[in-house]
């Protein structure tokens, strides 16, 4: 369990969940800076270990308020974005642009004209396309881009499909036998400079081997391109780093082993290079729960419901890729009855895949119980949507006794802000 009981309350740092719902609101994620601070530190502490120049540029798409990228930046973190909405969130949270990497497949000219203009350290290229068109913008805006090139190593992750992004047959980087052109092609634009290397092979990933097998691949090339006298300064290692939803006690074992068998193969292959990391579920993940309240209590053929006021839309996880996450009661003093049943932990929304939870071994349940989802710090609040009219959750985070508003809860009328009844567009020739 990543949070402690208080007299059998569940808190978070000095303050238990109880006060928060009363305070807040339910659904409402709630993180803890604490636990955020610990986990990056210990991630860096890791990854100094490995005596090259390195930098952690955190993935922003696993939770991006700007509270969390503020704390983030000011214990020195890069970041990982895919979108001007990213870039603009980590320019106004205090981010260094200088310490910005950007990938993602389909890069918009908008999008590149402005990382372009703001300085970030560097673009992962992801196909040939993508660099004619970063060179003609850097053309126009006298500018030069550094890239790295995203390769693809063809490599099963062995993850969900879904998040699995380094087989040949994924739609990500540039394919591992076309990466000397690409290398060769990218040195005959003017207005691109060659950084580095980079690739990602997926997420959520549990074993250590993928990632040895695409390193050793990534640096059989670098030794190639080195012969080619393309001298690469970064090497991108992605992010994909899987955290234990059963036992966090699994986390610091892999994440051990992970850069123990990596700094060995890099200091024993290669020199004078940057080692960048792009992790996100594993620093965030941990940091935060989503604190839910049960509305109603159904049983219907041996079976029980606890219908509780997030639904998926504020939490799509267990319905998009069938993932278990943790779930407990806040309060065990309410339990009236210590008999354990099997609950359907669901939310309110109209789709049978509703649901956060199914079969959870629990203490006899009762309306108005709170009950907390675990490990949803990382692609949790970010993936929610307004499906179903509903508004998303407050975001807070308590750093020892304090308590801060990250996020406000949707209001009711910025639902429909941006719609119009009948407004009619003038001027607009359809033949
Ligand atoms: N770098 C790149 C280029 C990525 O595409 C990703 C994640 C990361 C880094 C960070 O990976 P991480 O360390 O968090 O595994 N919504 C899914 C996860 C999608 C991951 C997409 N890319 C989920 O809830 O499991």
């Amino acid at each position: 369990m990543t949070f402690k009981r208080d007299k059998g309350i569940l808190c978070v740092e000095n303050i238990n969940f109880l006060k928060i719902a009363k305070i807040f609101g339910t659904p409402c994620y709630v993180y803890s800076k604490k636990k955020l601070i610990k986990y990056f530190n210990y991630y860096k502490s890791q990854l100094s270990l490995i005596n090259h120049p390195n930098l952690i540029c955190y993935a922003l798409k696993a939770n991006s308020n700007i509270a969390i990228i503020n704390i983030l930046s000011k214990i020195g973190s890069g970041f990982d974005i895919v979108s001007i909405g990213e870039l603009e969130k980590v320019l106004t949270a205090g981010g260094d642009p200088k310490k910005i990497v950007y990938s993602g497949v389909a890069k918009k000219k908008q999008e590149i004209k402005r990382a372009l203009k703001v300085g970030i350290k560097c673009f992962n290229v992801e196909s040939f396309q993508e660099m004619d068109r970063l060179n003609l913008i850097a053309i126009k805006l006298k500018n030069k881009a550094n890239i790295s090139i995203r390769i693809n190593p063809n490599v099963d992750a062995k993850t969900h499909p879904y998040i699995s992004t380094g087989l040949k047959t994924n739609k990500f980087g540039i394919a591992i036998d076309k990466a000397e052109e690409a290398y060769i092609y990218a040195k005959s634009l003017k207005n691109i400079k060659i950084l580095g290397i980079d690739f990602h092979i997926g997420s959520q990933i549990l074993k250590i081997n993928p990632f040895l097998e695409a390193l050793d691949n990534i640096i059989l090339l670098i030794k190639k391109l080195y012969k080619k006298k393309i001298k690469l300064n970064i090497l991108d290692l992605g992010g994909g780093l899987g955290i234990n939803y059963k036992k966090i006690k699994l986390y610091k074992y892999l994440i051990k082993k992970y850069f123990s068998t990596i700094c060995e193969i890099i200091f024993a292959n290669i020199h004078n290079i940057e080692i960048i990391l792009e992790p996100g579920r594993s620093i965030l993940a941990n940091t935060g729960v989503l604190l839910t309240k049960i509305e109603i209590i159904k049983k219907i053929n041996f079976k029980n419901f606890a219908i509780v006021d997030a639904g998926m839309n504020d939490f799509i996880r267990p319905a998009f890729y069938n993932a278990w996450h943790n779930i407990k009661v806040v309060d065990l003093n309410k339990v009236k009855y210590y008999k354990n049943l099997f609950y359907d932990i669901v939310g309110p929304i109209c789709e049978s895949s509703d649901f956060l939870g199914k079969k959870r071994y629990l203490n006899k349940l009762s309306q108005k119980d709170l009950l907390v989802i675990h490990s949803v710090g990382a692609y949790g609040f970010v993936m929610c949507s307004n499906y179903n009219t509903r508004k998303r959750p407050s975001e807070i985070i308590v750093d020892k006794n304090k308590i801060f508003l990250i996020r406000e809860f949707d209001c009711l009328k910025s639902l429909w802000k941006q719609e119009y009844i009948n407004r009619y567009v003038k001027n607009v020739n359809l033949f």
